[in-house]
């Protein structure tokens, strides 16, 4: 959700920073500008444009038109006024003479606007971010830092911000609070960026801001300041992804790529951590009295990784006996959750970033909770903030829609819930053993069914006219149905909807009419028979049913469903991880055939940095 990139080196600053954006483009966005400071003129040049970055690119002819080694650019997805040329950003004071690109949301900028058109100082947008733009110039008197320093004492809410000044070509100035932004140390130039992908063309070597830092990005080095603008050091670390991993690589989707990458992201994932017949987590220091004395998991999350959740639940409390709580990370807060020192807070995140899940983190850290998070991006505002983090190890995810991120996700919970079994005395010998030994056939049997992606292919082409879904199945594959689910109308825009299956007949079965299509999820071989029966409910009132079952319960289930789709048999620890994958399949291949837009859905962004 908006992307922010600046750029102050020796090299034509414009084309990298629609490079950079063209990487950002996965967040979401509806717009898209640059300011550069033109030397000639002394003045700052801004271009903006509504829609794609192409138009915005195309305008500019790449980039080539604007002379200039220092500038910010942004892509903008809509919240205070609507998507237009003027409320895009870099906003710019009424002079003309400072120049922000924001990420985040200001608060009061209403109260301040009003101050400031008290003032007699005229405003064109409807944005929060001018705001700052325009206070920035009402504080300025000839110090940038400084009048930066007396507007962030006024402004609340949450930010990410890079502030060009025409007073200053020799500077830029950025600013975090809530908001990701990391700072780039090239050689001969200083960059920053969202996330790391927008800049890893020109280095490698970043710095992550803290809340409540500014930093002051010149040619030859970065200065970096605490809230009291004192200055301070800032750890440098290498980043190990490569260009390529973000890019397409001869792949028509994001999505697809990723789908494909998943069975290398597992081995990832899980190779290091399973080793001389035990799991080893040398990233977790939990200790054998905290888990003796744990009381209750709570899982946290939005989206596909509540998700992911949602299966944790089952596999922790049927290997544990531990009671598990999975709460949306836009509910926790409200919920006056029971936390305490003998809680564990497992957090759940692909981007870090997630503010209702960040924000339900810092509410379960302030009741006393012990927080574990689960993250993909190194570094991220929510792995910094928890007490423990397992990274997925699953290279960057440009599509909006999660594959290989809620695979891995689901794989490490899947192995914590084991490992704590194991430490907890709560599985035997035998029967860690014969988990393990599944974990290290997932990658091989995820080989498998992407191998078979045609058959999902031709169930699509029969399918992807309709205009309303519904998946069922019971435990396991009730949370399987509603990753299902979430997956194929976030990309193919059909209406879907996931139901626990014995729900069904209390209210939704009245929607089931002649041709409605049911995607029955029959994975969890304990519940096999109850599944059955609901397909044959279902089909008794017209419904076409499209079955996801095991191998060995495919031929039962060709008798009565329209269609089946299937993998191979795993045990049980590891069934949703497999099963999503004709899940993702059928989604993407849906969505293609419909014509969407399938790596940038309408309204979506990859990281969402708003409440
Ligand atoms: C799923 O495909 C979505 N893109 C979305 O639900 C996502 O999982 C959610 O926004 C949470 O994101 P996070 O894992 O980065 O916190």
């Amino acid at each position: 959700m908006c992307g922010i990139v600046g750029y102050i080196g020796r090299e034509q600053a414009a084309p990298v920073l629609l490079e950079g954006l063209s990487r950002l483009e996965y967040r979401g966005y509806d717009s898209a500008g640059v300011a550069v400071f033109d030397a000639e003129a002394g003045t700052l040049a801004v271009h903006k444009a509504k829609g794609r970055l192409q138009v915005l690119s195309e305008q500019l002819h790449g980039g080539a038109d604007l002379n200039s080694t220092m500038g910010v650019g942004h892509t903008r997805w809509a919240t205070h006024g609507a998507p237009s040329d003027i409320n895009s950003h870099p906003q710019v004071s009424h002079s003309g003479r400072i120049a922000v690109v924001h990420n985040g949301i200001i608060e009061n900028y209403a109260e301040l606007k009003a101050f400031l058109m008290a003032q007699g100082v005229p405003f064109t947008s409807e944005t929060d971010t001018e705001v700052v733009a325009q206070l920035i110039e009402y504080f300025y008197e000839g110090d940038l830092l400084a009048a930066v320093g007396r507007v962030l004492r006024r402004i609340q809410g949450a930010y990410a911000l890079g502030i060009l000044c025409a007073d200053c070509p020799d500077r830029i100035v950025a600013v975090r609070k809530d908001s990701p932004l990391i700072l780039g140390y090239g050689e001969g130039c200083s960059l920053i960026a969202s996330d790391v992908t927008a800049i890893l063309g020109h280095t490698r070597r970043v710095g992550y801001m803290e809340d409540g830092e500014l930093a002051v990005l010149t040619r030859e080095s970065i200065q970096c300041y605490n809230h009291l603008m004192q200055p301070i050091e800032k750890k440098i670390v290498t980043v190990d992804w490569e260009l390529d991993a973000a890019e397409k690589g001869g792949y028509e989707h994001f999505m697809f790529k990723e789908i494909m990458e998943q069975p290398d992201a597992l081995r990832r994932c899980l190779s290091p951590r399973i080793r001389e017949g035990d799991i080893m987590f040398e990233d977790l220091s939990l200790s054998q009295e905290f888990l003796q004395n744990m009381r209750r998991i709570y899982i946290v999350a939005c989206g596909s990784s509540c998700h992911v959740g949602m299966v944790g639940k089952y596999h922790l409390e049927r290997l544990t006996r531990i009671p598990v709580e999975v709460a949306l990370g836009s509910e926790f807060r409200y919920m006056d959750p029971i936390v305490d020192r003998h809680t564990l807070v497992i957090v759940i995140s692909q981007s870090g970033e997630t503010l209702d899940t960040m924000a339900a983190l810092r509410e379960a850290r302030r009741l006393g909770g012990r927080i574990l998070s689960i993250v993909n991006v190194v570094g991220s505002s929510i792995a910094r903030e928890s007490n423990q983090v397992l990274y997925t190890w699953a290279g960057p995810e440009i599509a909006v829609a999660t594959t290989k991120a809620y695979t891995t996700q689901l794989a490490l919970l899947s192995l914590l819930a084991l490992w704590m079994a194991r430490r907890l005395g709560a599985v035997s010998g035998e029967e860690f053993q014969a988990a393990l030994a599944a974990f290290q056939e997932l990658p091989g049997k995820m080989e498998e069914v992407l191998s078979r992606r045609d058959s999902i292919q031709y169930l699509a082409s029969r399918y992807f006219n309709h205009d309303s879904i519904f998946f069922i199945g019971r435990n396991l594959d009730y949370a399987l149905g509603l990753e299902g689910s979430l997956k194929l109308k976030e990309i193919s825009y059909i209406h879907s909807e996931a139901y626990a299956a014995g729900e069904l007949k209390h209210g939704t079965i009245s929607l089931i009419e002649d041709g409605t299509l049911v995607v029955a999820l029959s994975t969890y071989g304990k519940l096999f028979s109850k599944a059955m029966s609901n397909v044959i409910e279902v089909k008794a009132r017209g419904a076409d049913v499209l079955s996801l079952t095991v191998e060995s319960r495919g031929e039962e289930m060709r008798h009565t469903a329209d269609g089946v789709m299937s993998i191979p048999d795993i045990h049980e620890l590891l069934l949703p991880c497999l099963g999503v994958v004709p899940l993702q399949l059928f989604a993407y291949y849906v969505a293609l055939m419909r014509g969407c837009d399938i790596d940038k859905p309408r309204n979506l962004a990859k990281s969402v940095t708003v409440e």
